[in-house]
């Protein structure tokens, strides 16, 4: 097992580690510049389909969801059709109104999940397309789906996913351009923007990593608390809950996300002297809004740990401590400012003495309902 783990004490950090690495597999091959292009061999959605497409919806489950619901985001911002996300073991019961005009997405790791698998099969039989963002050859979910995009991230061992997890990011990227070209939703321009911009992030996820001994102590500041909160706006609210699913998965430390904006509904009641909150400011446009949420929380002395674009000096100055990532396109950020987050989990769960690769009641893939 020790050689299994390449030299790391836990599969959780090596496939932390392994995330450069995981988005060039996860890309190699699929972006055509000159042709201005997504080339996803396993998807075959016609312009004329997509014309008659109404609505998307993303269905998943745990971390997968809140993949999904970063796609929302992306789909909508380059597409322009509305999309819907929904829990896997919401939406089958609750009489989803889709049909041969919705596009339904299925993102799961391992592709075995109950209530995903249940999900695409209502979908099939409600006549919908179904689209499957997978990691696992052969699964179920690859099996009966329409359309596949593997992430081809490579095994993932560790109960908390990583590296199967900002893959599913980069898939729903690919999902959006696909889509955005198809329908002549996105400049040349803007395509070649971004598509440049993901072709740096196996480095720039290798710049983060060579910051690990920073956020290791950082999580050691915090490891010892019963609570801690994470606020975010726009994308940076979805990757706060990640952040906080990955903390409270491994180090069972009670950990909550916001939306910065609903702090003062709410959890303000909560922060006194001392208590963490991690809040990520990656986007710009929204990044004043977010500030005035991170004094009202210094205000009342809490500890904040802010995760913001290289070049924001203007944070250091409002919180504790700040751990940057390098810049790339506002639409990207989730997928570079999630490895903080993992590593921030990791190194308070191991500070706090746990079985990091497999946390009590949890299993890697939940096969009953
Ligand atoms: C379990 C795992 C999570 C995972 C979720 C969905 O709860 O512990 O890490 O996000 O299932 O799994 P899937 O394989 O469908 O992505």
């Amino acid at each position: 097992v020790a050689a299994e783990k390449g030299g790391y004490p836990h599969f959780m950090l090596k496939e932390i580690h392994e995330q450069p690495k995981a988005f060039k597999d996860t890309m190699a091959g699929r972006i055509l510049p000159e042709k201005g292009e997504i080339k996803l061999d396993d998807v075959h959605l016609s312009k004329e389909y997509l014309q008659g497409i109404k609505k998307i919806f993303i269905v998943a489950c745990g971390t997968a969801y809140h993949a999904g619901m970063v796609g929302k985001y992306v789909i909508e911002k380059l597409t322009r059709v509305p999309v819907e996300v929904d829990i896997a073991s919401e939406f089958r019961y609750r009489d989803p109104m889709i049909d041969k005009n919705t596009l339904v997405i299925i993102i799961s790791q391992s592709g075995e999940t109950a209530d995903t698998l249940a999900a695409l099969r209502e979908s099939k039989k409600l006549g919908a397309r179904v689209l499957a963002i997978t990691n696992v050859v052969g699964s179920s979910v690859s099996r009966e789906a329409d359309d596949i995009i593997y992430t081809w991230a490579g095994p993932e061992i560790a109960v908390a996913s990583t590296k199967a997890y900002s893959t599913q990011l980069i898939a729903l990227d690919f999902i959006a351009l696909y889509i955005a070209r198809t329908l002549g939703r996105i400049c040349e321009k803007d395509f070649q923007e971004i598509t440049s911009a993901m072709k740096n992030l196996p480095d720039q996820a290798k710049i983060i990593l060579g910051h690990e001994d920073k956020i290791k102590s950082l999580a050691q500041k915090f490891f010892d608390r019963e609570d801690v909160f994470y606020i975010g706006r726009g994308l940076d609210y979805p990757l706060s809950l990640e952040g906080a699913l990955k903390l409270k998965e491994i180090s069972y430390i009670h950990a909550e996300a916001y939306a910065a904006g609903e702090l003062k509904h709410g959890t303000l009641a909560l922060i006194e002297e001392g208590v963490p909150v991690i809040a990520p400011v990656t986007q710009e446009h929204l990044f004043e809004k977010t500030l005035s949420n991170i004094k009202e929380v210094k205000a009342r002395e809490g500890f904040v740990v802010a995760l913001a674009n290289e070049g924001n000096e203007e944070i250091k100055k409002s919180v504790d401590d700040v751990i940057y990532i390098p810049k790339t396109h506002p639409i990207l950020t989730p997928i570079l400012a999630v490895i903080p987050m993992q590593l921030l989990a990791y190194y308070a769960a191991v500070a706090r003495g746990c079985d990091v690769d497999k946390p009590r009641n949890l299993a890697k893939s939940v096969t009953v309902e």
